[in-house]
């Protein structure tokens, strides 16, 4: 795909159709977030995988708005390392440019994803640090729920210009 039609055809999917992800294409999007711009490089993210039916099914009751991640092909939960980066706070940017990295090469991928969003909301932190095990020093930022497209989101035209300034504010 042309990197423009990666970046500006990439909609949340949350509808799939059966089918299972290789170990090889769920490494390829993980290698993809690896290469995201971090502060300092720190590069301070871990990623879990979730592929079995049940342990989907347990985080879509989990996630308040992840209901589908019972019909998902997998999960990568993205978290931060705060014994890499004690702030929480660049633990979520970093996490969150990873992620963005992540969506597009599933959409090049012809797969679909979906964000869904657990910094920082304490709820869903100490649900799925609860879920996964995690170390005190571990701290989720965001699940992302992988499958097979069945459905289709148009494209809607989000290009604002009154939203860009050049210059100063109100000039
Ligand atoms: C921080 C963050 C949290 C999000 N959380 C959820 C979520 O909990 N459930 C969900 O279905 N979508 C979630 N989304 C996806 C947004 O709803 C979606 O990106 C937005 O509606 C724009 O649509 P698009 O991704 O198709 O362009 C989240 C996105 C971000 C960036």
């Amino acid at each position: 795909m042309e990197l423009k039609d990666v970046i500006f055809k990439r909609r949340s999917i949350r509808k799939y159709s059966e089918g299972i992800i290789s170990k090889k294409e769920i490494e390829e999007i993980i290698k993809a977030g690896m290469y995201a711009p971090s502060a300092r490089n720190f590069q301070s993210w871990h990623f879990l995988v979730t592929e079995s039916n049940e342990d989907l099914a347990a985080l879509s009751e989990i996630h308040p708005y992840g209901k589908m991640l019972k019909n998902a092909a997998a999960a990568i939960l993205v978290c931060g390392d705060l014994n890499i980066e004690p702030s929480p706070e660049y633990n979520a940017i970093n996490c969150s440019a990873a992620i963005q990295n992540m969506l597009l090469i599933i959409h090049d991928m012809n797969l679909g994803a979906v964000w869904l969003g657990v910094f920082p909301r304490e709820e869903r932190t100490i649900a799925l640090k609860e879920f996964y095990n995690l170390p005190q020093y571990i701290l989720p930022i965001g699940l992302i729920s992988i499958g097979y497209p069945a459905e289709e989101p148009a494209f809607p035209d989000r290009f604002k210009p009154e939203r860009i300034r050049y210059g100063k504010w109100g000039e």
